[in-house]
C-alpha cells in the first residue's frame, strides 16, 4: 500500500500533509527517512513514524459512546446542532467514523460508532433482529395490561411492532428490549398505551453493554472481545 494511503486511511494525514512531510524528511519507515509519498510500505509490518509519532495502522475502528442529551446522531448537522462525532478525537473523524443507527436527540446512552460500513448495515439490517435495551421512565403508570399490550405488538402508525419484553422496575419506569429499530418506536410504543416518554437511555445493543465507567459524553475503542462479539 502507498504511504500515504496508509496514513489517511488511518486517520494521521491527508495525502497532501504527508506530501509535505516527506519533503521534509519528517516521516520514517523502518527508521530510514521516507521522501516519497507514494513509497510503498507493509502497513501491518512496517514501522511507520509521523512527525515523532509512530503511527498504528488499522482500517476500522469500533468505538463506544456514553450520548449525551442533546445530540444528534449524525456526522454533520444542518441546522446547527451538535453531532455525536463532535465527541472523538479529530483522528477518529478523519477515518471516516459514522454514528451505527439512530438514537434520538433526547436519548441517552450507549451508541456504537464505526467506519466499518458493512459490518454497521448487517447490525442494522431488519432481519437481524439485533435485539437492544432501553431504561426508561413514562409519564403516567404502566398497569399490566399496558405491558401485556407492548410485549405482545403496538400499532405504531400502521406498523404492529414485534413481540418485546418489559421489565417493570416501579409503576413508571422499567427496561424495554426491542429487536427493531422503527423511527421514535419506543416513544410511539407509549403513546400507543397512551403514556409518554420522559426518559429514555440505551443501555445495550447487540452484544454490548454500556460500559459504567463511561461518563455521557464520553467514549472508548472496543476491546478485541467486544469486535469479536459483535461480528458473530
Ligand atoms: N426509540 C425511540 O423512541 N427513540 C430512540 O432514540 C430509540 C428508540
Amino acid at each position: 500500500m502507498r504511504l500515504d494511503r496508509m496514513l489517511s486511511e488511518c486517520g494521521v494525514a491527508s495525502r497532501s500533509e504527508t506530501s509535505k512531510a516527506a519533503r521534509a524528511g519528517k516521516i520514517t519507515v523502518n527508521g530510514a527517512v521516507a521522501r516519497k509519498p507514494d513509497l510503498s510500505v507493509d502497513p501491518e509490518r512496517d514501522e511507520v513514524v509521523y512527525c515523532g509519532t509512530p503511527v498504528r495502522y488499522r482500517k476500522f475502528v469500533y468505538l463506544m459512546l456514553n450520548k449525551p442529551d442533546g445530540y444528534i446522531s449524525a456526522t454533520e448537522d444542518g441546522r446547527g446542532d451538535p453531532v455525536v462525532t463532535d465527541l472523538l478525537d479529530l483522528e477518529y473523524r478523519k477515518m471516516g467514523v459514522f454514528p451505527c443507527g439512530r438514537l434520538d436527540k433526547h436519548t441517552l446512552g450507549l451508541m456504537l460508532l464505526t467506519n466499518d460500513g458493512v459490518l454497521s448495515h448487517r447490525l442494522l439490517a431488519p432481519k437481524s433482529h439485533v435485539a437492544k435495551s432501553y431504561a426508561f421512565k413514562v409519564r403516567f403508570p404502566l398497569s399490566e395490561r399496558d405491558v401485556e399490550e407492548l410485549c405482545a405488538g403496538v400499532d405504531i402508525g400502521g406498523y404492529v411492532t414485534k413481540p418485546c419484553t418489559v421489565d417493570l422496575r416501579a409503576e413508571q419506569e422499567g427496561v424495554i428490549t426491542i429487536v427493531e429499530g422503527k423511527y421514535h418506536q419506543i416513544k410511539l410504543m407509549m403513546e400507543a398505551v397512551h403514556n409518554k416518554i420522559t426518559y429514555l437511555e440505551r443501555i445495550t445493543f447487540g452484544p454490548l453493554t454500556l460500559d459504567e465507567a463511561l461518563a455521557r459524553g464520553a467514549w472508548r475503542e472496543l476491546t478485541t472481545e467486544e469486535i469479536r462479539m459483535l461480528q458473530g
